[in-house]
């Protein structure tokens, strides 16, 4: 593990000059710098991320800002959870340099709307198709943030598997100079995927939850047993997750690792993502799925 080099406390920084100035500091320095953008409501899985930063790099910036841009009508902008305090606890113990935490008027002033970053194809299927405008809005930011803070990695979890794949896409396409790193899904013991969303479910809902993981870890049993139909590992999923408890599927897809395209069997590396409402909160789950043998 890299320590970190200095002894300075960690600095919060809410103003877009202060944070380049220091940025500045840190590249003239030589510093390798490791950015872990976050929407704050702080858990384990965004530590995890706090902590390959730290392994890769010599200073580690965490940013938090719940984008609105990246959040549709009706959505939880308004009710996204804040633990501001407990957040800037969690970065200090893990050792943070910086953490980047700006306004919404600062990042949006009036007049700084009329450009955006789109990325075609990857974002239109999955999250995407009911998220229109989602992944713009996290593109866009993404690559505020980079141009705020010339970091030489960024940290993203494959919980959020298109948004990583759409951000990778973005830095080749656009020639960031920027490397792009994907870190495993943290869970909880029962398999739930660590989201700060977690929080919105009841107890009951919570115990229900487990049927996501529960529903892959099945598929990727059958699949190990040979099953490379989609539609037949698909339905087994539903069935699992329908037969847990109340719950609106939005997607099931057994999609290319890479294209994410939807493919009708497993005949290369693929991934199985889903989509579930469960009492009225939005979870995401996915695994990695290989031709079996
Ligand atoms: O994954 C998230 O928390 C957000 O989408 C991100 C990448 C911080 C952009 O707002």
């Amino acid at each position: 593990m890299n320590l970190r080099l200095t002894d300075n406390p960690m600095e919060l920084l809410q103003e877009i000059d202060a944070c380049r100035l220091a940025m500045a500091r840190l590249r003239r320095d030589g510093r390798r710098v490791g950015l872990v953008p976050t929407m704050g409501a702080l858990h384990d899985g965004h530590l995890s991320l706090v902590r390959a930063a730290r392994k890769m790099c010599d200073a580690v910036v965490v940013s938090i800002f719940v984008n609105p841009t990246q959040f549709g009508p009706g959505e939880d902008f308004e009710s996204y959870p804040k633990t501001t305090e407990a957040d800037l606890d969690a970065c200090r113990s893990e050792m943070v340099d910086f953490v980047f935490s700006p306004k919404v008027s600062a990042m949006y002033p009036d007049g700084a709307d009329m450009t955006s970053v789109h990325v075609s194809g990857l974002t239109e299927g999955l999250c995407g198709a009911s998220r229109p405008g989602h992944f713009d809005g996290v593109t866009t930011i993404v690559s505020k943030l980079f141009n705020i803070i010339p970091a030489d990695a960024a940290f993203f979890g494959e919980k959020d598997y298109q948004q990583l794949m759409v951000i990778k896409q973005m830095v080749g396409d656009l020639n960031m100079p920027i490397e792009i790193v994907g870190c495993p899904i943290i869970r909880e013991k029962d398999g739930l995927a660590l989201s700060s969303r977690n929080a919105y479910l009841s107890e009951v809902e919570r115990m229900q939850a487990q049927c996501l993981n529960q529903s892959l870890m099945a598929a990727c049993e059958k699949i190990t047993s040979g099953q490379v139909v989609v539609d037949e590992i698909r339905d087994g999923i539903q069935k699992i997750i329908l037969d847990a408890g109340p719950a609106e599927i939005d997607y099931i897809e057994i999609v290319d690792a890479v294209s994410l395209t939807p493919l009708p069997k497993i005949d290369r590396p693929a991934r199985i993502c889903l989509a579930v409402l469960i009492g009225g909160c939005r979870l995401i789950d996915n695994v990695a799925v290989d031709v079996p043998l």
